[in-house]
Order: structure tokens, then sequence, then C-alpha cells
């Protein structure tokens, strides 16, 4: 097979800056070593999300032009409305500002105190605006999904089995929804199969318990369910995504991810009256019901990304060119999760960094030696991320200690990720160099955004790494 190409030229580029070693050692003390507090200017490589970083198509750019900003009855929310309903065939369609306000919404109005909401894998947002309505968040992903070096189709897939059992000793009375995140981003940007959504429907159906998807990644995971999953090889990908969403109640949607908008989101809904809730705090929070937080223009791009995500050519890109880098580092022994995810690799801090305990932060100290080796910014998801305190503050740790590389959409070419594989690949090789961090200040929520750290040597960047 020949090679597979970017399905795209490019007719407008944006520079990136380049920095030395010595200013980069200066920018990340004065960031406190959280890459988050960075200007982009100094990132060479910038993969802390693939969320809002896509490059829109020219096709996308002309869509803006067209935007309606009229407050009531823009024909771009009909546009974005049409598409949501013919990509999904959810037939309640309310636009937000980002996929976090749509939960928001929906978690306001279902959460609360007492309630349990399961999930396969829920992401830092998802969880958080559970946990604000005074409601917990339940991850019960499959076994393999727990093991970071072990190869499985879909690690994604919740474990049905402690799905049940825990409905039956929780109550399903307590259990608002069941919300299954495609592909599960803290868990490795790994697929969950068609089988599984619907074997969680019915489980669902059997205790009277809403299903909702958190789409963020539809298509990338409607694309592995046609690589990886029996009778789905010769399906158009519209089709899958169709199905999949045949199963739900609902969606919560950040078209900042699989639209390729920069910004925007969605609730879909079937229900008319939590549709009719959802509006009225809509309007309080988000605004009218046909922009919901959106110019006109950002209507017009999410319909159009809509449609061009399910391209399978791109799909085939896409899906390969995260494999790509996965491969490489794989033939280095760098332990990531494996397979490689859809929207990103995952390196394996805990097996990278084992000379750094979780309350020394693993994952944000390789991210920090990723950054002063090549300018290059991660995520660190793992104990900064999740990491919890008991009783006595001291860290429960998450059970994970990643960093990911998420890798934004149709930005960057095969050069930027060689040299990307070469950085984390020179960082291996030194890696009993990098030393553990330690946090002076936190948020009481979401802290990775804005925690300061410092090495726990007590020297500066320089001794990091
Ligand atoms: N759900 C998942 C699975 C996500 O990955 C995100 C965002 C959201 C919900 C929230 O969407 O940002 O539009 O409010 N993830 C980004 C990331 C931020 O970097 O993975 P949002």
């Amino acid at each position: 097979m020949k090679t597979i190409i970017e399905p795209f030229k490019i007719k407008s580029i944006e520079p990136i800056y380049f920095n030395t070693r010595e200013e980069r050692e200066k920018i990340l003390e004065e960031a406190y070593y959280n890459l988050f507090l960075i200007h982009s200017r100094d990132v060479l490589i910038d993969l802390l999300t693939d969320s809002g970083t896509s490059a829109m198509s020219s096709g996308q750019w002309a869509g803006i032009m067209q935007g309606d900003e009229s407050y009531a009855g823009s024909p771009s929310f009909y546009r974005f409305e049409e598409a949501v309903r013919t990509v999904t065939g959810l037939p309640l369609v309310i636009p937000t500002h980002q996929g976090r306000a749509a939960e928001k919404i929906l978690f306001h109005l279902l959460g609360g105190k007492g309630k349990f909401i399961l999930s396969n894998n829920l992401f830092d947002t998802t969880r958080a605006n559970i946990e604000f309505s005074g409601a917990e968040g339940i991850d019960l992903v499959c076994e393999e999904g727990k093991h970071p070096s072990f190869p499985a189709p879909f690690k994604g897939n919740v474990d049905t089995a402690a799905l049940q059992k825990f409905i039956e000793k929780t109550g399903a009375q307590n259990i608002p929804l069941v919300i299954l995140t495609v592909t599960n981003n803290s868990g490795g940007g790994q697929p969950v199969s068609m089988r599984n959504i619907r074997e969680t429907r019915a489980i669902c159906d059997r205790h009277g318990i809403p299903l909702f998807i958190d789409a963020c990644r539809f298509a990338e995971n409607a694309y592995f369910i046609k690589l990886r999953e029996e009778g789905y090889a010769g399906k158009p990908v519209p089709e899958i995504v169709k199905e999949l969403f045949s199963y739900a109640d609902g969606c919560t949607m950040s078209a900042k991810k699989d639209a390729f908008a920069n910004i925007g989101g969605f609730l879909a809904l079937r229900d008319e009256k939590l549709a009719r809730q959802c509006r009225n705090l809509l309007i309080i929070t988000e605004g009218f019901p046909t922009y919901g937080g959106l110019a006109g223009r950002d209507l017009e791009a999410i319909a159009i990304g809509l449609r061009e995500v399910m391209d399978e050519h791109y799909l085939q890109y896409r899906i390969r060119s995260i494999e790509y880098l996965a491969n490489k580092l794989i033939d280095a022994g760098v332990p990531i999760i494996r397979p490689a995810g859809g929207h990103a690799v995952y390196l394996d801090a805990k097996a990278f960094n084992t000379h750094i305990p979780p309350d020394q932060y693993p994952g944000q100290a390789l991210a920090c030696a990723l950054y002063l080796a090549g300018g290059i910014r991660g995520v660190e998801i793992g104990s900064l991320m999740f990491g919890k305190y008991d009783a006595a503050r001291r860290l429960v740790p998450a059970p994970m200690e990643l960093v990911r590389l998420a890798i934004p959409r149709r930005v960057y070419t095969q050069s930027h990720i060689d040299y990307v594989a070469e950085v984390v690949i020179e960082v291996f090789r030194k890696k009993r160099e990098i030393q553990g961090l330690e946090i002076t200040e936190e948020a009481p929520m979401l802290r990775h955004f804005t925690a300061k750290l410092r090495p726990v040597s007590g020297n500066g960047p320089a001794a990091l790494f």
C-alpha cells in the first residue's frame, strides 16, 4: 500500500516561533511548571489539545461569510440544526458555546446530591460539572482499558457487568443517566464498540435509565468501528454514525473536536420536556435557542464541519497519522497506551518515569521535560488532573499517569510529527534525569489548569531535565 497522504493542500499558513533551551527554561519557571500558563507563541509544536485547534477548510471559511447574525431565527441556525439532525438522527437541537456548557445544562437538570452518573470514562469538565451539581461520576471502563500496554480493539468499552451490578446495588432511581464518552478521552482516546453501546442500551432499557453519548469524537469512533468491528467494514461512516446515535436518548457535543470548529457545541435530545427545560436554562446562561452563545458564522462552520469530518479519506489519514507517531515511539521502546488513540498518543508516564512517585507528578514532570527538550506542549492526564486528597490530605493518585500528545486536526504535517517523535525518544533515552514536582498553589476544582508547581529538588528548570 502506498503512503496515506494528507487529503488536503495548504492555502494559508501560520508561522511558528522558535526559541532556545535557555529561553524555555526561563519560560517554564515563570509559568510555574504549568504548561497551561505558557504563551502559545513560546510553544513550537502545540499538542496541548485537539479542541478548537483544527484548521478549518475553505468550505468552512466560505460558510462563515454566509453567517447570519440575527438574534432570533437565523438561517444559520436552521442549517446547523439540519446538519445535527442529519448526522445524529436526534430531533431536538440546542446550540451551546462549547461542550461543557451543554454538560452544565444537562447535569444541572438531571444531577444533584445523592445521584450517580455512570460512564466508561468521564473527561475532566464532564466530571467537574457532575460534581458541581452535587452528583457523583463513576467510571466503569472495561478491564483492558485499565492496562496501557495491553492492546485491544475497543478499550473504551464500558464494563457492562460492572454497570449492571452498580445499577442493582445503587437503585435505578438514583441514576438519572448513563453517558458513554466516544472515544474515551481520559482512557487513551480508545473507541467504544457498537456492540458495547447496544448492550449498554439494553441494560439502560431494563432499568428505565436514559443513555447519553458524549459525542466529541464520534467520527473517529465510528471509523474505528468500521476498521475493527465485525460487520462494519463495508458500511459508510455516516451510516455507522447514525446507528451509534440511534441507541441514545441524547448527546452532548463539543464541536471543537469532530466538527472542525474553533468554538461551539450542542445538546441534542429526543425528549420534548427535557429539551424545554434545557432551553429555559440556555436562555439564562447561553442565549436565545437559535444561537446559544454562538455567532451565526460559528453555526455555519459547525454545520459544514460535521459533514466534512465523516469523509473517509480524512478519517483514514487522521487515524493513520496518530498511529504513525505511535509506531515510531513503540519501535524505540517508549511506553504508550496501545493501540494508538483516535486523536492523540498517550505516553505512559508511570512506566516512563518509574523513579518518580505519584505525589511528585511523573506525568507533569514528563510534560515539562518535553517542553524543555523540544518546545513541545502536551498535557498531563494523571494525578495532577484527577488526583484527590484523603482526610489526612495525602494524595489519592489517579489510576493512570499519562501525558497526552493530542494532534490538532489538519494542522501539522508529517515532518512536524517526525520531529515530535525525535524529541520524545531523546527524552526517553535520558529519562533518569527527569525530576519530580510538587504543588505550591492549587484551586479546589480542575486544579490542573491553574496549579503552580516547582521541582522537589528545590533547584530550577535546568535540574528538572
Ligand atoms: N467531553 C470530552 C470527552 C472532552 O474531551 C471535552 C473537552 C469536553 C467534553 C468538553 O468540551 O472543551 O468544548 O467544553 N476536551 C478538551 C481536551 C478540552 O483537551 O480534551 P469543551
